[in-house]
């Protein structure tokens, strides 16, 4: 009798423990299945302007390994601070439609194969997109051929949960100052 009691009172308490467990788990809510919601596709097309040289630069080197022997603008192990101008046209006067701010990383040990990695986000001042901005991480192969392909890995408010890619064409280059405009054509699925 005393032992079937405590075979009870021992499954009881198994039972229990079993079942307020999850709930004594406070930093995490049940996962349940996402809700479907309708993706959207938007296209995006601007300038963007990369400038190293002058006064009022947008693009700032803020630190460069010392034993690089590579003699060229951005040199393997140089970090850029950037906040460039993103514009409709370009022309240097032409409309301000955002700013791409973050870094970017020159990653390739061959100075004749210019690579950099972009860690940065892409943000809208003016019209529907005032606001929301999307987010590149990606290397960007510069010498490899004149467009290249980047990856949008996300994104904020009216691009909340986006993913997509940059054709990134260089449309004018400095080679000795590194000055660049590039265009960009974006397109983001999101929801
Ligand atoms: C590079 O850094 C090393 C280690 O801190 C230092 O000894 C050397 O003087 C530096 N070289 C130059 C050219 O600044
Ligand atoms: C930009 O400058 C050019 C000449 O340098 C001028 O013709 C054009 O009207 C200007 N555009 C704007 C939007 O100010
Ligand atoms: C640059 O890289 C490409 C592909 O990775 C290679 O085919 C080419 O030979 C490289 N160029 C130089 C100058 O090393
Ligand atoms: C490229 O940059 C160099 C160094 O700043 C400058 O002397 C030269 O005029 C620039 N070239 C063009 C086409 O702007």
């Amino acid at each position: 009798m005393e032992r079937s009691r405590f075979i009870l009172g021992l499954a009881l308490t198994l039972l229990l423990t079993i079942a307020t467990t999850p709930s004594e788990c406070k930093y995490h809510s049940k996962t349940v299945p996402a809700r479907r919601l309708k993706e959207k596709v938007t296209r995006l097309h601007f300038y963007l302007f990369d400038i190293l040289s002058g006064t009022k630069p947008s693009a700032l080197e803020i630190a460069r390994a010392n034993r690089t022997t590579d003699k060229s603008a951005t040199p393997f192990g140089s970090l850029y601070a950037i906040d460039d101008p993103l514009r409709e046209g370009p022309e240097p006067n032409s409309t301000v439609v955002g700013n791409a701010k973050g870094l970017y990383l020159s990653a390739s040990q061959d100075p004749a194969n210019l690579t950099i990695v972009m860690y940065a986000d892409f943000g809208f001042t003016t019209g529907k997109f005032k606001g929301s901005s999307f987010s590149v991480f990606s290397r960007n192969p510069v010498a490899e051929s004149l467009e290249r392909e980047v990856a949008v890995v996300g994104g904020r408010g009216k691009f909340r949960l986006a993913r997509g890619f940059i054709w990134l064409k260089t449309h004018y280059l400095n080679a000795t100052n590194g000055d660049a405009i590039l265009k960009a054509k974006v397109t983001l699925i999101h929801y």
